[in-house]
């Protein structure tokens, strides 16, 4: 069934987003250096826009009848300041490059909905992947 693999998909994405809210929480948390007040403030307001993806995935899911998942993707914690940016822009490449593939299949399933959603959240993704790496002076 279509709704199924729609389902599937968005709990993938979902698990992405519950990682990328508690990875940005945690080096809020716990992130230190001497430039670090611009930097924690970033992982926290970046933070809360991936709790708002969390939530327009968690109920995509339960309008369509799915069960969202409450278990995250990997994440990853501790480091220094560099090593935290570097892992959270990681974690925003792999989110682009899965919620692309999803979009994908989205339009390809007639679900133009979820499709809809899952650009404006990819967006969002591709802002913080630039932060990150204008940060990190890297060039794409
Ligand atoms: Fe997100
Ligand atoms: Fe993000």
């Amino acid at each position: 069934m279509s709704i199924e693999k729609i389902v599937k998909a968005l709990n993938q994405d979902l698990a992405l987003e519950i990682a990328a809210a508690l990875q940005y929480l945690h080096h809020h948390w716990t992130g230190e250096g001497y430039d670090s007040p611009a930097v924690l403030e970033l992982f926290e307001k970046i933070a809360r826009d991936e709790m708002k993806h969390m939530e327009m995935l968690a109920e995509r899911i339960n309008y369509l009848g799915g069960d969202p998942t409450l278990a995250p993707a990997e994440i990853k914690k501790g480091g220094d300041l560099h090593k935290m940016m570097k892992d959270d822009l990681d974690g925003e490449n792999m989110a682009i490059k899965q919620y692309k593939v999803h979009i994908k299949l989205f339009d390809e399933l007639g679900d133009p909905t979820s499709r809809l959603m899952m650009e404006k959240i990819l967006s969002d993704e591709e802002r913080h992947a630039d932060i990150w790496e204008t940060t990190l002076g890297i060039k794409k």
